[in-house]
């Protein structure tokens, strides 16, 4: 198989494309959540798509499955998309975290803070022009910011990374999994949704 015919690399800084991230995500042993799971949860959709979106870290059935967003949270996922005609074939998923959290705990700083560098190079390698954040773990972590998630929706933020020329639209929405707990807040997610429609309509016409 031509995987398997991917090179290894020894720095995270020398990789520059998504195979050789995926290995070396899945050979890495910085973080200590990958000894209990099953999969490595690298990402699902679309890599050259202008829209990434991000999670914060497998379930159970993304564990087993061994994609993102595949249980019921995934489901209302792919119906967010749908209500601003995206599908997983348009946009491009991946997680904080590549690992499943036992009993699905929230990942504590630490297991945060070790995966960085893996969405990071993520990030640089997709450059999309607009990046979905979805809650407050995702938000959080790729905003570098301490403000909670009902403070950062409704608006745009930049996103920036020392390797990309220029920073990245960037909108943080409620988490697919939240919603389904409090369906009450998916009024305002469809509007965050629809300003987001309305960014990708803008560069639909000037690309
Ligand atoms: N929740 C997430 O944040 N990511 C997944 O992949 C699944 C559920």
């Amino acid at each position: 198989k031509l995987k398997d015919k991917i090179i290894l690399k020894n720095h995270i800084e020398e990789i520059n494309n998504l195979d050789e991230l995926e290995k070396y995500i899945k050979n890495s042993k910085e973080c200590k959540l990958k000894n209990a799971a099953n999969s490595t949860v690298f990402a699902d959709g679309n890599p050259n798509s202008k829209i990434m979106l991000i999670g914060e870290a497998p379930g159970a059935d993304e564990d087993k499955l061994g994609k993102p967003f595949v249980g019921r949270a995934g489901k209302l996922l792919d119906k967010m998309l749908s209500a601003i005609s995206l599908n997983r074939n348009k946009v491009y998923i991946s997680n904080v975290l590549p690992w499943r959290p036992p009993s699905n705990r929230e990942p504590n700083s630490e297991e945060i803070l070790q995966c960085m560098p893996f969405i990071q190079k993520h990030i640089e390698i997709v450059n999309p022009s607009i990046l979905i954040l979805l809650g407050g773990t995702a938000a959080k972590a790729i905003l570098t910011t301490n403000i909670g998630i009902t403070k950062l929706i409704g608006k745009w933020h930049k996103y920036n990374s020392l390797n990309l020329k220029k920073p990245i639209l960037t909108r943080a929405i409620f988490h697919p999994a939240f919603l389904l707990r409090s369906p009450q807040y998916k009024k305002v997610t469809w509007q965050d949704l629809q300003e987001i429609e309305i960014e990708i309509g803008k560069y639909d016409k000037n690309n």
